[in-house]
């Protein structure tokens, strides 16, 4: 009985081994400073800024119509870290995998109801309770890899929430395991690619809190949106469920949508003054220490960006306008320099 025992470790050891080692750059750590433009194409013909961040967060589609978008940045900043953000839970008709996949017959079934059954019909949940569906959206992962991507920042992974109470929002009747699983099986796909600059491909969290403990290990960083809901209802405030992200040395890139960032009487347009005071201080106000309530944004990489409309128009612009915390109140405001006419571009490349 005993050698049995001891037969078991290099089993145990074996198991272990199967998990790829993740390895991530130096640069790669909690507080580093960062962008995110995954609404318009950045703009290469201009000047960039700000070329003191070190991650960028940028969507898969436009860099696959414009790739050469990657050798742009890298050649402005050393050691930057590009985050490709795509649609994980959904496909829609500007996908550059729309017609050569979602189109098919044999993949049509796969898609469910839409996101925003009022306004946008033809933004459609992926069953990803199916193989074949999950296996569709690995296809992404793949081509961040192949353009030269150094993560993956895949958005909309709670579609469960739209499945609550005997719901069927997504069509699927998702829970919280399905997109656990789901995620998870990115993870390890992403993690047995390696980047072009020779570390794993590091995946993301995008907001999603009630399966934050469950993902931490799994993945390299979280993408929070509005984490503190400006303090306006505690309740709803989910800063503290990443911190375990932070403990494990791992960033947390955390956005907070002020009103007042908005230019008045000009839609999405950067007021370059940044948030008034009452904004600011809510959104910027950072925890000394992890344990700080539901708030807890500590060591977190804040920033601001432009909640267009009125109060309780809750449209938020992931444009080039962003006020960075640390610099106080009235600076930090950057705009990045970007082109919209070229989102629509023909894709140079598609997942497969
Ligand atoms: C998953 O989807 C594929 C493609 O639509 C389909 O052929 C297959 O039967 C589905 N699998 C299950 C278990 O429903
Ligand atoms: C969810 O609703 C759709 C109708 O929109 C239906 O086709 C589908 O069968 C439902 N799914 C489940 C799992 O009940
Ligand atoms: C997530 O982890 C919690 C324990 O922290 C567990 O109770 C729950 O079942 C897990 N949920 C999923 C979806 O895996
Ligand atoms: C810009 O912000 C400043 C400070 O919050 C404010 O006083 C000013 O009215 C704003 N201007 C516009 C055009 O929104």
């Amino acid at each position: 009985m005993k050698s049995a025992t001891l037969f078991s470790i290099p089993v145990v050891l074996h198991g272990i081994g199967v998990v790829a080692q993740v390895t991530k750059p130096a640069n790669f750590v909690p507080e580093v400073k960062w962008q995110i433009d995954i609404l318009n194409t950045l703009d290469t013909t201009k000047t960039l800024t700000p070329t003191d961040a070190l991650v960028w967060d940028l969507d898969l589609f436009h860099l696959a119509r414009h790739p050469e978008i990657i050798d742009f940045l890298r050649g402005k900043i050393p050691n930057v870290n590009i985050i490709c953000y795509f649609n994980a839970g959904l496909a829609q008709p500007s996908d550059c995998d729309w017609d050569s996949t979602w189109q098919k017959p044999e993949f049509k079934g796969l898609l469910g109801k839409p996101y925003d059954p009022e306004q946008f019909t033809e933004e459609l949940w992926v069953n990803i309770k199916n193989q074949t569906g999950i296996d569709l959206i690995k296809r992404r992962v793949r081509l961040a890899a192949d353009l030269g991507c150094d993560g993956v920042d895949p958005d909309n992974i709670d579609g469960y929430t739209n499945d609550m109470n005997g719901e069927n929002g997504t069509g699927w009747k998702t829970t919280p395991q399905d997109y656990v699983n789901f995620v998870t099986q990115l993870a390890t796909q992403a993690h047995t690619l390696k980047t072009k600059r020779g570390f794993s491909l590091l995946i993301g969290q995008k907001n999603a809190p009630e399966i934050a403990r469950n993902l931490t290990s799994v993945l390299d960083f979280a993408v929070l949106e509005d984490c503190k809901n400006l303090r306006n209802e505690a309740s709803r405030a989910f800063c503290a469920d990443f911190q375990g992200y932070i403990t494990a040395n791992k960033p947390v890139f955390s956005i907070e949508y002020p009103t007042s960032l908005r230019k008045q009487g000009a839609a999405q347009q950067c007021n370059t003054s940044g948030a008034n005071t009452a904004q600011y201080t809510n959104s910027c106000a950072v925890d000394s220490a992890p344990t700080g309530g539901k708030y807890s944004n500590y060591k977190f990489s804040e920033i601001l960006k432009i909640r267009d409309g009125p109060n309780d128009d809750p449209a938020a612009e992931l444009n080039g306008c962003t006020q960075y915390c640390g610099a106080g109140q009235g600076k930090g405001v950057v705009v990045t320099a970007v082109n919209e006419d070229l989102d629509g571009d023909v894709c140079k490349s598609v997942p497969k």
